[in-house]
């Protein structure tokens, strides 16, 4: 069985497919209203659980609207109405929802929840972001850089903030897509050191660079992502824009880096914190492409699992 847990735990090769997989079927539709069925119905009669412990409104639509364009059915259910949220084991869920639905998509906290429902469902499991990883959304960063820029292969990608669940994605991807990655942020915020280590076992080049500056001269993208995440404690807000203030995303800094570097933000944006509406408006922003494009990757990663 197939499940899309994270990046670094899915084969290069297969990921490299999903991401072509999703690019041709993308063009084959252009144009065509939201609704339109798929030329080809991989997930005809399938029925797909999305589970949400956290909010989502990119997350919940594009994988709501990629399964049915390819003609399956969609659950939506929330943790707090759930018997989940309610002392049910993860374990009894996962065979339950096994007995109902296809295939599972699920956004939690501890990454321990979605390895047990993968552990114990006996349909594929996908991860919808977790506190630690968030590879649904870097698959729809690659097809998105590739679409502006060509192969993302030996290119140098610049993460600006916290070394958060989505900067863990990126070094997982950075190692199994082949790009150089530089993380410029503050020390105590510094990515998980796993993931670090990941990326360099697989022979790319990971910087730690604290001066913001001087990381993004060359690059080929720029990311940023919120300073305070659904799982970060609310009273560490104060500290958190303290130390990532230096690290915003500016005009300033978007031409230090050149006209060659993309922007990208998985969304949502705090707007004048982590990234100006300058650069966000700007012409080297690819946001908007980046939240479509969340709707292509995932349904080559759906047909991927239930293949
Ligand atoms: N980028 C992303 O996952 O957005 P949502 O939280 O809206 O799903
Ligand atoms: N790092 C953010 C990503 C949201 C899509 C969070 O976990 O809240």
């Amino acid at each position: 069985m197939r499940h899309f847990l994270d990046l670094h735990m899915t084969d290069a090769g297969e990921l490299r497919g999903m991401i072509d997989d999703a690019r041709a079927v993308k063009e084959a539709r252009a144009g065509l209203p939201k609704g339109t069925p798929d030329a080809e119905q991989p997930l005809k009669d399938r029925m797909v659980a999305l589970i949400f412990e956290k909010p989502s409104t990119r997350t919940r639509t594009s994988f709501d609207l990629g399964v049915r364009q390819m003609g399956g059915q969609t659950m939506v259910l929330t943790g707090a109405e759930m018997q989940l949220g309610h002392g049910e084991s993860i374990a009894d869920t996962a065979r339950v929802l096994s007995r109902y639905v296809d295939l599972i998509m699920i956004r939690t906290f501890a990454e321990e929840t979605l390895l047990e429902m993968a552990e114990y469902a006996s349909v594929p499991v996908i991860n919808g972001l977790t506190d630690r990883t968030h590879p649904c959304q870097i698959m729809a960063d690659i097809l998105t850089f590739e679409e502006h820029r060509g192969p993302i292969k030996g290119k140098r990608v610049v993460w600006a903030g916290d070394g958060n669940n989505v900067c863990a994605s990126f070094l997982h991807a950075a190692g199994q897509f082949g790009f150089d990655f530089t993380f410029a942020g503050p020390e105590a915020l510094d990515p998980e050191s796993e993931a670090v280590a990941f990326a360099r076992a697989q022979g790319v080049n990971v910087t730690i660079e604290r001066d913001a500056m001087k990381a993004v001269e060359g690059a080929d993208l720029i990311v940023a992502d919120t300073w305070l995440s659904m799982h970060d404690a609310d009273d560490a807000r104060d500290r958190r824009h303290n130390l990532l203030q230096p690290y915003q995303v500016n005009e300033h800094l978007m031409q230090q880096a050149g006209s060659q570097a993309l922007f990208m933000h998985c969304l949502p944006a705090h707007r004048g914190e982590e990234v100006t509406n300058a650069v966000m408006d700007g012409p080297q922003s690819v946001v908007f492409d980046e939240a479509e494009n969340r709707v292509h990757a995932q349904k080559a990663v759906l047909k991927w699992c239930l293949a």
